[in-house]
């Protein structure tokens, strides 16, 4: 049982790469093996139709076939205007393509979601698990998602005991779901 954990986020020093590593954390403590990719040193190109299936970079070969060796992924994903990031839009289209080969397909998704903002990346969840669940996956009901992250978090990870303890439950509960998706 392997999770593939990923975060949406180019940015150094992202709440969301912050997110996921405490989620991460969770995990491993599960007995789950988790593979982290780091989003920003793969510097995945533009997805162009005309080259893009035929000679794809290293980096997305390489991707892709971690997709395809995790039962789950893990994404943290951060609210750009409402939506999710078009990095990791261009990401889940490029590696989607050739459809016969969409690496997506009957994997678990769960997601993660952290923001300053008052809304916790709420609408980029729904948009998310839209495109998700489109490629096949089989995307864990509901998000964890962070409002106000700068207040939210400190060096040692969540300080709300009920935000750990919320943690903690869809963690259960994506452990499950991977757990019946394994058999
Ligand atoms: C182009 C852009 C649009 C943004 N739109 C939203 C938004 O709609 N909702 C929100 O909560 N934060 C929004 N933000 C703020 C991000 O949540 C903030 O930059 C956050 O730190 C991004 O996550 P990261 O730290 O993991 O990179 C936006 C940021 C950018 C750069």
């Amino acid at each position: 049982m392997k999770v593939l954990a990923f975060s949406g986020s180019l940015r150094t020093g992202s709440w969301n790469e912050q997110l996921l590593a405490i989620a991460v954390k969770g995990l491993l403590a599960r007995g789950v093996e988790v593979d982290a990719w780091n989003f920003k040193a793969a510097n995945i190109p533009v997805y162009d139709p005309d080259t893009s299936d035929a000679n794809p970079p290293a980096a997305m070969v390489d991707f892709k076939a971690r997709v395809r060796g995790a039962t789950g992924l893990l994404i943290a994903c951060p609210e750009y205007n409402y939506s999710y990031p078009g990095a990791l839009k261009n990401l889940i289209d490029f590696a989607s393509r050739p459809p016969e080969q969409n690496p997506f397909k009957g994997r678990v998704s769960a997601q993660l979601g952290a923001t300053n903002g008052p809304g916790g990346t709420l609408q980029a969840q729904v948009m998310l698990r839209h495109v998700l669940s489109a490629l096949g996956c089989h995307t864990l009901p509901g998000a964890f998602t962070v409002s106000r992250v700068s207040e939210a978090l400190d060096a040692q990870g969540l300080k709300d005991e009920r935000q750990k303890k919320n943690l903690d439950g869809f963690l259960d509960r994506f452990v499950d779901e991977l757990k019946l998706r394994s058999r």
